[in-house]
């Protein structure tokens, strides 16, 4: 028996469990402190109400002999395949059912996909980056290659020719950056990684943020992207399903490695691996694509991105440097007073009361950085921010 002791290589413990332990430890301390939670990306407003509504029909379904559903299709239900195909279709991109695997999310799917590549290939990952990535491929045991992404090019990375990668990673809108890749800037990526035979794994959790309508919100809009693309979207954050878990992965059939095929690879490994997400939370993920559901989504959307202006304006205020919060909902700020990211969290949890993220969690380019989300409610967000302001840097 030999432990993969490729997982002694990992970070102690992950940045959002070590998050959430340094705020518990510090809440017991001070009982009475009103902590405000900006740090993890989670959503503080439910369900909308076509999502609800979806989702009670669907426990009816269930109680009843006829309607009943046991094991569903590994990849998901075509009713909610077709609405996903439609949503792209809205974007110009045409897919076809077979191409769509609906998932419990991005984490496990973007991990999981390695399964389907050598343990020998080179993977590029951009720093700062959503740690998930790195970690999933540290346990993998797999050469990792960081590009870097800072304050000079804007937070978005091109690749490097003398750079040969196999396995990239891209997250656009970013997590943490809140940047945005335009159509040019992709291209030059679907051309290197077509051109070095690799493949991009294309995070677009946070596509639904992009309110700049000339940015590409799926990798497929680039031509050629079908080649050498797998893209990952969640509704966790467009939708509110952190706790209720739905998503998609998309992978064309176009899509062919080494003479295989990573569409029909996938495919066959869900039916061993895995038994679909829940009939009740596919349907209600199939309420999001109605117009209804897209027009209460949208509002949704909409209250967040008004908090990401509220911190934005007191940044700007305070005459502190950040990105992000226009298509995206983190605000990516650098931590005043030179301060290093930890003890800028340390800062802002002791003094204000306020949990955030620190920059450093998400790579070494991200040491002096440091992340707030709009995901909270109003309310704390606008204390959140009148208590920043009252601190002294
Ligand atoms: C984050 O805060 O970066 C995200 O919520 C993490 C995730 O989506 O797993």
């Amino acid at each position: 028996m030999k432990i993969n002791k490729n997982h002694l290589n990992l970070v102690d413990s992950y940045l959002f469990s070590k998050i959430g332990k340094k705020v518990a430890d510090f809440s017991k301390l001070h009982p009475d402190a009103k902590i405000i939670k900006l740090g993890i990306g989670d959503v503080t407003l439910p369900l909308c109400s076509e999502v609800i509504k979806s989702m009670q029909n669907a426990v009816l379904e269930m109680s009843k002999k006829e309607t009943f559903k046991g094991y569903g299709p590994e990849h998901g239900y075509e009713f909610l395949r077709s609405a996903i195909k439609d949503y792209y279709l809205n974007k110009k991109v045409n897919l076809d059912l077979g191409e769509i695997f609906v998932n419990n999310g991005v984490k496990s799917d973007i991990a999981n996909i390695l399964g389907l590549f050598d343990k020998d290939n080179i993977v590029l990952i951009p720093d700062p980056v959503y740690p998930a990535y790195v970690d999933a491929n540290v346990m993998g045991g797999r050469i990792i290659k960081y590009i870097d992404a800072t304050e000079e090019n804007k937070f978005l990375p091109l690749p490097d020719e003398n750079v040969k990668a196999d396995i990239i990673y891209i997250c656009s809108p970013n997590n943490p950056t809140g940047a945005v890749y335009n159509h040019k800037q992709l291209k030059v990526w679907v051309d290197y990684a077509i051109s070095n035979k690799a493949v991009i794994l294309f995070d677009a959790a946070y596509e639904a943020f992009i309110s700049d309508k000339s940015l590409p919100s799926s990798i497929f809009e680039i031509d050629g992207a079908k080649k050498c693309a797998i893209e990952f979207c969640s509704l966790s954050k467009t939708a509110g399903f952190t706790g209720t878990r739905c998503g998609y992965t998309v992978i064309p059939y176009e899509l062919e490695l080494e003479g295989c095929n990573l569409n029909k690879m996938w495919e066959r490994c869900l039916a061993a691996k895995f038994n679909g997400v829940s009939y009740i939370v596919q349907k209600g993920a199939a309420a999001i694509f109605t117009d209804a559901g897209q027009n209460e989504v949208k509002d949704i959307i909409n209250y967040y991105k008004e908090n990401a202006k509220i911190i934005a304006s007191a940044l700007e205020e305070m005459n502190i440097f950040f990105t992000g919060g226009k298509n995206s909902p983190y605000i990516w700020l650098k931590c005043p007073g030179n301060m290093k990211s930890w003890d800028f969290f340390d800062y802002l949890l002791n003094d204000a009361n306020v949990a955030g993220t620190p920059g450093s969690g998400f790579g070494k380019n991200g040491e002096g950085f440091f992340r707030l989300t709009a995901f909270g409610d109003r309310e704390n967000t606008i204390e959140a921010v009148n208590r920043i302001k009252n601190l002294k840097f």
